[in-house]
């Protein structure tokens, strides 16, 4: 049976990344699937997070996630602590997945920089966790941004071993065809790969020092319009055809961009802007950004002055959620060999 899940890490504040290449598509995925949405604190913790940090970002995701549209009663918004199955499942993929694997992981070396010695445990076994995560609901798509892609490739690689391991034992149960899915990700449209607004080469970031790198979903409307003014550019008018941009990561980046806002391809942004300049461009681009971001904004605000309805969501969803894992935690205890 088809099941969508994905997650967010509530730390920092969420952009314009997080909104046009994962936030964005969850919310589509709703009419053709049975979606889980998960704040992924547990993930969050693998770098330190100052407690009552962790508490704001978790109510914030929650509240970016329902206003931008995402169904917590037909679908399921919850906090990942709250249901033990990750962090069971996790340690058991601690065991099926192999160093090798996750020394190639490259956000791993990213985010450890130079001082590995002083990295988290956690930080390094950081995929196994992710894995853990969508094969507890065998889940079978996964939208994520383009950054994503090898954590998943990691996933099926920890599904396809375990389902191989223990391949003589789930024959026996009856698992034939194994116990986890060999999970599709979902990386799809004009912005799976949002840039920073300072340099194309680098991607939009929570961690990105420069707050002018990137629009917050909590930008007003001024600041939203004075980042785009200020993006980076080349001197060239726009191309009239995507192939034109090859080369031009910065102007790639703002027609990618403006076409996620504005529900477009690239093809279509450049057939009706190209020619023009970016003074020219880059005002029609802020409007479709603040006409997009205001209403979630004010809707994530009216959300978050209400912490009740938040709990209630939340603890609603942790309870359909663990509902969901307990068969598979079940059959996992029985295949492994864990008495009880
Ligand atoms: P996180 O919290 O870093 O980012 C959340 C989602 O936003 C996407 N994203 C971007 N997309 C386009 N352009 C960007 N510049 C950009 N920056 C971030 C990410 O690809 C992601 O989809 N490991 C995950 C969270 C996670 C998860 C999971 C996802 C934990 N468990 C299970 C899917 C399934 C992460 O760090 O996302």
């Amino acid at each position: 049976t088809p099941r969508v899940f994905s997650g967010v890490q509530p730390t920092g504040s969420l952009h314009l990344g997080n909104y046009l290449g994962a936030i964005r598509r969850f919310v589509a995925m709703q009419d053709e699937f049975p979606c889980i949405y998960c704040v992924v604190d547990l993930h969050a913790i693998t770098v330190w997070q100052d407690p009552k940090e962790l508490i704001e970002a978790t109510y914030h995701v929650t509240a970016a996630y329902l206003a931008a549209g995402i169904d917590p009663v037909k679908h399921i918004v919850f906090n990942q602590s709250r249901v033990s199955a990750h962090a069971e499942l996790a340690w058991v993929f601690n065991c099926v997945a192999r160093m090798g694997w996750l020394n190639r992981m490259t956000q791993f070396k990213e985010k450890a920089g130079k001082d590995r010695e002083n990295a988290s445990a956690g930080l390094f076994v950081y995929p196994t966790l992710m894995a853990a995560d969508i094969l507890a609901y065998q889940a079978t798509h996964v939208p994520v941004g383009e950054d994503q892609k090898q954590h998943l490739e990691l996933t099926r690689d920890i599904a396809q071993k375990f389902n191989h391991d223990y391949g003589d034992r789930l024959a026996e149960l009856g698992y034939e065809e194994g116990l986890f899915p060999m999970t599709e990700p979902i990386i799809q449209g004009p912005a799976t790969r949002v840039m920073s607004l300072r340099d194309g080469a680098k991607k939009m970031s929570k961690s990105d020092p420069s707050d002018a790198s990137r629009i917050n979903l909590t930008d007003d409307a001024d600041s939203i319009a004075q980042k785009v003014r200020k993006a980076k550019t080349d001197p060239e008018a726009l191309p009239s055809e995507p192939k034109g941009l090859e080369g031009r990561p910065e102007a790639d980046n703002l027609v990618g961009i403006y076409a996620a806002l504005a529900g477009q391809t690239k093809e279509e942004v450049l057939a009706e802007h190209g020619g023009a300049m970016f003074s020219a461009f880059k005002p029609a681009l802020a409007d479709v950004a603040v006409s997009v971001l205001a209403p979630i904004n004010d809707e994530m605000r009216r959300l978050l002055d209400d912490r009740g309805h938040l709990d209630q969501v939340l603890t609603s969803g942790a309870e359909r959620a663990a509902e969901i894992t307990a068969p598979v935690m079940q059959a996992m205890r029985r295949v492994v060999g864990f008495v009880g």
